[in-house]
């Protein structure tokens, strides 16, 4: 591990999942967010200083560190599953990545008012496919699937005009029509909005 100066482990998703154990970056393909989403997504919801970005689903705090690397601001990150949080807060500590941070946690315990930028990778999907899912630690279910969703797009639709989201892997018909299209890349998997 850390076996690449600091900057090169940001230019290939191997070098940087490598920083991980190899059970966690062998998890990367499908579960954690390339580096090159990251920082397109990274750019968008923090033009600046002022940036409080969460990233809901955190996992190992991929998308937080580099996010933290390619744009100004302050990204955090929830997640459930305390064993990522831990791998992840190692990660960012050997790095210096200090604008990055991970808590251990439910997303609905968290309050969306601090925050001016979401980020969300699809997070609730293995509650309805379960073959897809990371673990067996935590409970899933389709009826979590409809709470955490409901959740989620209530507290959208709550925040302040201006705020950014970013979303990777999602149907467009799960955004609240109060959010904006801004752009799609990456085959329309990565999409940018902006609350009117
Ligand atoms: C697809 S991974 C994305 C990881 C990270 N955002 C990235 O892009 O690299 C989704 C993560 O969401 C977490 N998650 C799912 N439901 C959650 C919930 N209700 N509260 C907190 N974390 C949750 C899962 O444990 C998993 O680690």
């Amino acid at each position: 591990m850390l076996t690449a100066p600091f900057t090169e482990i940001y230019q290939s998703d191997e070098v940087f999942d490598h920083q991980y154990p190899i059970y966690v970056s062998a998890l990367s393909e499908i579960h954690w967010t390339p580096l090159k989403v990251i920082e397109t997504a990274a750019c968008f919801l923090a033009p600046d200083q002022s940036a409080n970005v969460i990233d809901i689903g955190a996992g190992v705090g991929k998308f937080c560190i580099g996010a933290a690397h390619f744009a100004p601001g302050r990204f955090t990150g929830i997640e459930q599953r305390l064993n990522f949080v831990r791998v992840g807060n190692k990660l960012i500590k050997k790095l210096g990545a200090n604008r990055a941070t991970l808590i251990h946690g439910n997303f609905m315990d968290i309050d969306f008012a601090q925050y001016n930028g979401v980020y969300f990778f699809n997070s609730f999907h293995e509650n309805i496919v379960l073959s897809d899912s990371l673990d067996e630690k935590i409970d899933r279910s389709p009826e979590l699937y409809e709470l955490y969703n409901a959740y989620l797009l209530a507290q959208l639709v709550a925040m302040p005009a201006g705020t950014r989201l970013a979303t990777y892997w999602l149907s467009v018909t799960e955004i609240p029509g109060c959010y904006k299209l801004i752009s799609s890349h990456f085959d329309d998997l990565l999409k940018l909005w902006v609350k009117e």
